[in-house]
């Protein structure tokens, strides 16, 4: 961890360039809170989160940060930190409660009173269309197995371009499928809680069909810029092993490059079979990685840390174990804090995809710290100000390298309900009390608050 005096600035060496987006990101499931409210449907989050066992100490997002009836004084929070945009995503069950049929008027409502709200406020509106709310209706007909749902998910995302593209201009179409599939089909320790290890290979190959037929159903609504958010990370052998080596090459085909190469160079990689071991992959049909491969005007990355792995013993899915990475700080989630993987992340992809990398906009990048109220009322996390002083440094040699970075979305502006870990894991600029949901800037929002007005100063300096 970098040395940090609470009162250090982030003014020193060279500046972001002059529009660089500066913005926080948050998810429906994880605020908003109002689940039974106006028409909305039941996602599989709230079944799992409702499943005894499944989330820490029982926590749902029933309530969560009451975002749905708050949003305005979140909408000030964030006009006050100075962000230029906002990235939320909207609850599937809200607009269509089984996922299918019309859509539900006093669902969409919401979203244009926010979108709208924001808009008065001076802050772009980045909407994702699915952050992880499946509604449950579709899961219980095989949910992201079942290649329907692709066709449902584009049906549903023309129907909120539709209803938002006059006003919305940045289109997210699917956060983090990897973590989706692996982690919710895969793994289990996510909704829906399937737990087919490498079987979950189809609902990996829906979610991105359903990204592809989004893509051309939301152009069709407006004069948009569409993209998707990928979670990346560079992947390190633990040693020189070659048993340790392919488990590094593995991990990194099931992670990154399984994710990457369909949507951006409209093939899966050679070695799929491989990296698979042997599961069916009959799921993919002819025709469909043209479609997977839409052309987009931006890629979303969500960066957390990297991955150090080993070969696995029998037991272990495919045969690759993570380990810890080495003499690293470690936040509350006992992620390691590695910027450097940020800088090689970004490298990686530029020099992986070429020209067939669109612009990147880090949708993702933030901390979980155990936060407390002070005796002076505040929250003092000088830990998340270095993690994200270090990042964003990271970020901007990857800009002097050449790396093509539109903006920056920070994880997140409010503590919030942090799926399999409740609320257990506190990642915002802000804290939200539960009990009373009072907002309070901890020291993290101020020392955003005034990074982006350097920016800001710095690139009117330069102007004149
Ligand atoms: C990402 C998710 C986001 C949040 C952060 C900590 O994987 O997209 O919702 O939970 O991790």
């Amino acid at each position: 961890m970098p040395d940090q005096r609470p009162d250090q600035r982030f003014a020193d060496g060279p500046q972001f360039p002059a529009d660089f987006t500066w913005g926080v990101a948050t998810a429906s499931y994880q605020i908003e809170g109002a689940v039974a409210e106006d028409g909305r449907g039941p996602s599989i989050w709230d079944t799992f989160a409702h499943t005894p066992g499944k989330v820490r100490n029982g926590d749902t997002g029933d309530v969560a940060c009451d975002h749905y009836h708050r949003y305005p004084e979140d909408v000030r929070l964030m006009a006050d930190l100075g962000v230029s945009a906002y990235r939320f995503s909207i609850a599937w069950p809200r607009i269509q409660p089984t996922g299918r049929g019309p859509a539900n008027p006093a669902g969409l409502a919401f979203y244009d009173r926010l979108v709208d709200e924001l808009l008065g406020a001076g802050i772009a509106p980045v909407t994702t269309l699915y952050h992880w709310d499946l509604p449950q209706a579709l899961e219980d007909d095989g949910g992201w197995l079942n290649r329907d749902t692709a066709y449902r998910f584009a049906e549903y995302a023309g129907m909120v371009g539709t209803a938002l593209s006059d006003r919305v201009r940045m289109w997210i179409t699917l956060n983090e499928p990897f973590v989706s599939a692996a982690i919710g089909y895969g793994l289990g320790e996510h909704a829906p809680g399937r737990r087919l290890l490498a079987g979950a290979f189809p609902a990996t190959h829906h979610l991105l069909l359903g990204h592809g037929l989004a893509v051309p159903a939301l152009r069709a609504t407006g004069d948009v810029s569409v993209g998707i958010t990928e979670n990346m990370a560079p992947v390190h052998p633990a040693t020189d092993d070659p048993a340790d080596a392919d488990a590094a090459r593995r991990m990194d085909g099931l992670h990154n490059r399984v994710y990457g190469d369909p949507v951006l160079l409209g093939r899966y990689p050679d070695d799929l079979a491989w990296i698979y071991a042997g599961t069916d992959l009959s799921a993919i049909r002819d025709g469909d990685l043209e479609t997977i491969a839409a052309p987009l005007d931006f890629i979303g990355i969500n960066y957390y840390a990297p991955n150090m792995v080993r070969a696995g013993g029998a037991d272990s899915p495919l045969g690759v174990e993570t380990v810890p990475w080495p003499d690293a700080p470690r936040t509350a989630f006992d992620w390691p804090v590695v910027p450097d993987g940020f800088h090689e992340l970004m490298l990686q992809l530029r020099d992986r995809y070429g020209a067939a990398l669109p612009p990147i906009y880090i949708t993702e990048n933030g901390a979980a710290y155990q936060d407390t109220l002070g005796p002076d009322g505040g929250v003092s996390d000088v830990d998340r100000i270095g993690y994200l002083d270090g990042h964003l440094r990271a970020l901007r040699r990857a800009i002097a390298d050449g790396v093509d970075v539109r903006g920056y979305f920070c994880w997140s502006l409010l503590d919030n309900f942090e799926w399999a870990e409740g609320y257990s894991k506190r990642f915002g600029l802000v804290y939200v009390d539960y009990p009373t949901q009072r907002r309070i800037p901890k020291q993290s929002y101020g020392w955003y608050r005034q990074l982006i007005a350097d920016q800001a100063r710095a690139v009117s300096t330069q102007d004149t």
